[in-house]
């Protein structure tokens, strides 16, 4: 099981690699060309459990982030970022009773709750609004056992469309297996 995710998160890492060396462009319309955010920069912090998730959150939420938290399920770890930061705060979660929970348990609490599939980056861009420039802070949890590749390639897909993430934490305990058992040489 877990070699197939390390073999799917290898492609994401080789498919992410080659796009950043060789970005697709059009010599009909180079005008169109937008530059692209290269993630590689981006700072990244994978936990391997829900408290640690939690804590890292806690220690690394500044009161200027903006952030979104990708499988935010009834709402906890997106309201605990609620009450570290004054910027923007949005939980995107694709069940609909997980949305309506979160939503009566913290009615007080100004949350943008989106109930959407997180892979449709554009449809949680346009319930933004204009208001997607803020996101600083991503936290993607869509199921701590859930496919590296899948995770990473929603990791990147953000990254990509919000340029102004300077902190990415995914919780993924095969994620953070990955990432232990390699060595940068
Ligand atoms: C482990 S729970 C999240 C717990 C939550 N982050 C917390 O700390 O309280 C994972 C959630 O991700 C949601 N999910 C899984 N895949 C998703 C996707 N593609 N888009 C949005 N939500 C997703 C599930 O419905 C589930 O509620």
């Amino acid at each position: 099981m877990l070699r197939w995710g390390a073999f799917a998160a290898a492609t994401a890492i080789a498919l992410l690699r080659r796009r950043r060396t060789a970005p697709r462009t059009s010599a009909a319309a180079p005008h169109r060309r937008r530059p692209r955010h290269d993630w590689m920069t981006t700072r990244i912090i994978v936990a391997h459990d829900e408290s640690t998730y939690r804590r890292i959150v806690l220690a690394n939420t500044l009161r200027s982030d903006g952030v979104i938290e990708l499988g935010s399920h009834v709402g906890v770890t997106t309201a605990l970022a609620r009450g570290l930061t004054d910027g923007l705060v949005a939980g995107v979660e694709m069940s609909e009773f997980s949305v309506a929970a979160a939503r009566e348990r913290y009615a007080d609490h100004d949350i943008e709750w989106i109930c959407a599939d997180a892979s449709a980056v554009g449809v949680v861009r346009k319930r933004l609004g204009g208001r997607q420039s803020e996101v600083t802070l991503l936290l993607v949890d869509v199921s701590g056992s859930r496919d590296p590749g899948f995770v990473l390639t929603l990791a990147h897909k953000y990254a990509r469309c919000f340029t102004t993430l300077r902190l990415i934490l995914i919780k993924n305990f095969k994620v953070a297996s990955i990432g232990e058992m390699m060595t940068v040489a």
